[in-house]
């Protein structure tokens, strides 16, 4: 394990009662001073892994590591970890400045040394002179950063946030994720932030767990995911997508819509069923001739930045066009595209699966040439 390794997870399962694992044979590495995010559905088993390292629930098979060494029955208190919780569970009738000492009060700090840390730490998430200010008196926005400035004042190497944006409005939800990774960057310490929303992953993480039904579907950064997703899920939780079956011909030759396309992919079986994918943004409007697809437009949205123009082929297939030409309802139409903006999934591909297959074939999928 490198030494930048701090948490790792090797096989670890958690199950409640005789249920279905919540989380299944989970194996990953966290490595110091990055910004991790855990992204997936609702109930997927993202808070799950965030109270497994900090210690609030037990794994049922499997080995959780801190800096090498397994701490499955370590105490939470003994963990070098901070929580923030999605509604920052800050006491209420203590005010700033006692809201932020409280971790320091515990382990009985002198006095000036809490004053100073708190000065510190209100300071460092600009909230300096807000210290008799009472929790009801603060904005949404400031109780984050109340809830932010508690976590990091013992410290810890390794912060978890669990959706600690979920109940902000966009404008200063957009504000505080510029914010947090600022932060995140200035303190050099781990982070571990929980979302559902895909936006505010890839616009945040250095690195970004996909999970589904309690297993990692992929990890990688914002790019690798968003433009090699190995399988359906991650395609379609990951940007919007055009999504069809199709048919691998040979190496670097696809099929779908009845049709033979030039592909980048390659390493799978002849005329293995496989999916395909298209960005909406790497589909271009043209003349129904020189289009590869034709398709007829079935309505457009103006949505500031492109047109979101959808449009069906004749088997029925939808198309999303994002387009700064503009379309007409109605008409037939043709979508151009490279051959490097197809790319093909194989059913059902594990991550592991996609790397060995990627591994066999040196430069591997997804590289021209
Ligand atoms: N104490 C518990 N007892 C039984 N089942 C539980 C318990 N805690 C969580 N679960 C189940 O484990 C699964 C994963 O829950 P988890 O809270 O990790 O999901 P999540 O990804 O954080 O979802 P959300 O986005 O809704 O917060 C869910 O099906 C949930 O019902
Ligand atoms: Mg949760």
């Amino acid at each position: 394990m490198s030494d930048q390794v701090i948490i790792r997870f090797e096989g670890v399962t958690k199950q409640y009662d005789q249920d279905i694992p919540v989380l299944n044979d989970v194996s990953f590495e966290i490595e110091r001073g990055k910004f991790y995010t855990l992204l997936g559905p609702s109930g997927c088993g993202k808070t799950t892994i965030l109270r497994l390292i900090a210690g609030f629930t037990e794994a049922t098979q499997g080995e959780i590591y801190f800096n090498g060494n397994v701490i499955n029955n370590v105490p939470a208190n003994k963990r070098q970890v901070n929580t923030v919780f999605q509604d920052y569970a800050l006491f209420p009738h203590l005010n700033v400045f006692e809201n932020v000492a409280f971790g320091l009060r515990i382990k009985k700090t002198k006095k000036e040394e809490v004053a100073k840390k708190v000065h510190e730490a209100l300071a460092f998430v600009n909230l300096e002179g807000y210290e008799n200010r009472e929790i009801r008196e603060m904005s949404g926005g400031q109780r984050q950063r109340v809830a932010i400035a508690r976590a990091i004042i013992n410290e810890p190497e390794v912060i978890l946030l669990d959706e600690p944006l979920s109940a902000l409005d966009l404008k200063l939800r957009t504000e505080m994720q510029y914010e947090l990774r600022e932060l995140q960057q200035r303190l050099g310490i781990t982070f571990i932030f929980v979302t559902h929303d895909q936006e505010e992953a890839l616009a945040m993480s250095d690195e970004i767990f996909v999970i589904n039904r309690g297993k990692i579907q992929q990890s990688g950064t914002p790019t690798d995911i968003y433009d090699e997703p190995i399988n359906r899920f991650v395609a379609d939780f990951i940007g919007e997508s055009n999504i069809v079956k199709g048919k691998m011909l040979a190496d670097h030759l696809v099929e779908f819509v009845g049709k033979q396309f030039d592909c980048v992919d390659q390493g799978l079986n002849p005329d293995e069923p496989v999916e395909v994918v298209i960005r909406p943004e790497d589909l271009e409007i043209t003349t129904r001739e020189r289009g590869k697809l034709q398709v007829r437009v079935d309505s457009q949205l103006f949505r500031g930045v492109h047109y979101e123009i959808s449009s069906y082929d004749k088997d029925g297939n939808e198309w999303l066009v994002h387009s700064t030409k503009k379309a007409t309802v109605g008409d037939e139409i043709g979508l151009y595209f490279d051959s490097e903006a197809i790319h093909v999934m194989r059913f059902g591909e594990t991550e592991e699966e996609f790397d060995k297959r990627l591994e066999a074939y040196g430069d591997g999928v997804g590289n021209e040439e």
